[in-house]
C-alpha cells in the first residue's frame, strides 16, 4: 500500500480514486502525506502563518441546521449581539498586535436592519484602521446586492461553507425547506466570486454516514469551484441538536480529528496556493490541534477575540474552547508552537491567498 501512496503523491493530477486511497491511508503512510503537503506549502506559499482575529458577532440565527448548537430551534440558547463599540475595541486589539486581518462571523440573518448594521460597522472598522485591516465575512447566504454593499464598505473576503458537497448528505443535516437549499448554497459561492470577493468554503468531517467517497468529492468540489480559501473541521456532536441521535454511528473523536488533518494535507496537495485555516474545532478535540493543522499544510489560525462574556453563548458544538482567553501569554505560546511547526507569523500583512492573485478574475 505504501508504494501506491508514494506513486499517487508523485502524480500531477489526482482523481477521485487516488483521493480515497490517500484518505484511507494508515498512520505510517499518513506521515508521507503530511510531508508532501509541508513541502508543497513551503515551495508555493512559504512558511508563513497568518493570525485572523475571529469575532463571533451574534448567535441570533434564522436557520435551523440539524448539527448546530445555535440553531433557531434551540430554545436553551441565550441570544446575544456584540455592540459596535465592543467590536471596535477588539479590532483595536488585533491592530495593536499587528495582525493583518479579522473575521466577522455570525448566525444567518437577511433582514435590512442586519444588512445596514454590517455595512455601517465595516465602514467604522475601516476608518479605525485607516483601511489597513483585511476583513473576512462569514455571515451566510445573502442577495448579490448585499454582497456588493459589504464589499464596497470594506470587506474583501467571504466564507460560506458548503458543509457537504453531497446533496443527499446535505439534506440529511439540513431541513429540506426554502431556507436551506443546497442549490442556493452553491450559488452563493458563484455570486461571491463574481462580486469580486476572495471566496472561501469548507466542510465538516466525520458527519454521520459520510463516506471517504463523499470527502473525496468535497475536495474535488473545492477544486471545481476554484476556491481561494478553505476552513474545514471535524463534526462535533451537540446534544441539543437533532443530529445528536446519530451519535452512535460516528467515527471516534480521534478518527475525526485525524481525518481532518488528512483533509487539510490533501487539499494543500490538490490546491497549492490557497489559504487553509486550521479550524477551532480541531482545538476542541486537542488543545494543540490548530498547531498540528499548520504542520499538515494549513496557513491560517483564527484566535477568538470575541469579548469573553459572550463566549459561552456561541456554542456551536460540544467542548468548543470557550473560556480560553486568547491572552497575550496564550498568543505567545501559540506563536512558539507555530515556530516549532516550522512557520513564522505574518505580522502586518493582509495575507491574501496567492491563489486569488494568480487566478484569472473573477
Ligand atoms: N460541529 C462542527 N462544526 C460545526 N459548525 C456548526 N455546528 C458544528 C458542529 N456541531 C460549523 C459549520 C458552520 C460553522 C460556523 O461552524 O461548518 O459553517
Ligand atoms: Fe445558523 Fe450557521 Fe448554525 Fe446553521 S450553522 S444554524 S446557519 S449559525
Amino acid at each position: 500500500m505504501q508504494d501506491k501512496i508514494i506513486s499517487i503523491l508523485k502524480k500531477e493530477n489526482l482523481n477521485r480514486e487516488d483521493l480515497i486511497i490517500l484518505l484511507s491511508a494508515n498512520a505510517v503512510d499518513t506521515e508521507l502525506i503530511y510531508k508532501k503537503a509541508a513541502e508543497i506549502k513551503s515551495k508555493h506559499i512559504g512558511n508563513c502563518t497568518y493570525f485572523r482575529g475571529l469575532i463571533e458577532l451574534s448567535n441570533v440565527c434564522t436557520k435551523n441546521c440539524y448539527y448546530c448548537g445555535i440553531r433557531r430551534g434551540n430554545k436553551k440558547v441565550k441570544r446575544y449581539t456584540v455592540s459596535d463599540d465592543e467590536v471596535l475595541q477588539v479590532v483595536r486589539y488585533a491592530l495593536d498586535r499587528n495582525w493583518g486581518s479579522i473575521v466577522i462571523q455570525s448566525g444567518e440573518r437577511q433582514d435590512a436592519k442586519f444588512i445596514n448594521r454590517i455595512e455601517d460597522l465595516l465602514r467604522k472598522i475601516q476608518a479605525l484602521s485607516s483601511e489597513k485591516i483585511g476583513v473576512t465575512l462569514s455571515l451566510g447566504e445573502q442577495e448579490i446586492d448585499t454582497y456588493d454593499r459589504w464589499l464596497e464598505a470594506g470587506a474583501t473576503r467571504y466564507l460560506v461553507r458548503i458543509e457537504s458537497s453531497n446533496e443527499d448528505l446535505y439534506y440529511q443535516i439540513h431541513p429540506k425547506d426554502k431556507l436551506h437549499k443546497f442549490e442556493l448554497r452553491k450559488q452563493a459561492l458563484i455570486d461571491l466570486r463574481n462580486a469580486g470577493y476572495i471566496t472561501g468554503t469548507g466542510v465538516m468531517i466525520g458527519l454521520p454516514y459520510q463516506t471517504m467517497g463523499d470527502l473525496a468529492d468535497d475536495l474535488l468540489f473545492m477544486k471545481e469551484y476554484d476556491i481561494d480559501m478553505c476552513g474545514m473541521g471535524p463534526y462535533i456532536e451537540h446534544e441539543d441538536t437533532p443530529l445528536y441521535r446519530y451519535n452512535d454511528v460516528l467515527l471516534s473523536v480521534s478518527e475525526r480529528y485525524n481525518l481532518t488533518l488528512k483533509m487539510i494535507a490533501i487539499l494543500r496537495i490538490l490546491m497549492k496556493d490557497v489559504n487553509i485555516a486550521s479550524a477551532t474545532a480541531l482545538q476542541a478535540i486537542n488543545p494543540d490541534g490548530r498547531e498540528e493543522g499548520i504542520r499538515c499544510g494549513a496557513n491560517v489560525i483564527m484566535p477568538n477575540i470575541t469579548p469573553i462574556k459572550y463566549h459561552d453563548a456561541y456554542n456551536l458544538y460540544k467542548g468548543k474552547p470557550q473560556i480560553i482567553a486568547e491572552t497575550d501569554e496564550y498568543i505567545k505560546k501559540l506563536e512558539e508552537q507555530i515556530n516549532e511547526a516550522g512557520d513564522l507569523v505574518g505580522y502586518g500583512e493582509l495575507g491574501d491567498p496567492l491563489h486569488f492573485k494568480n487566478r484569472t478574475k473573477p
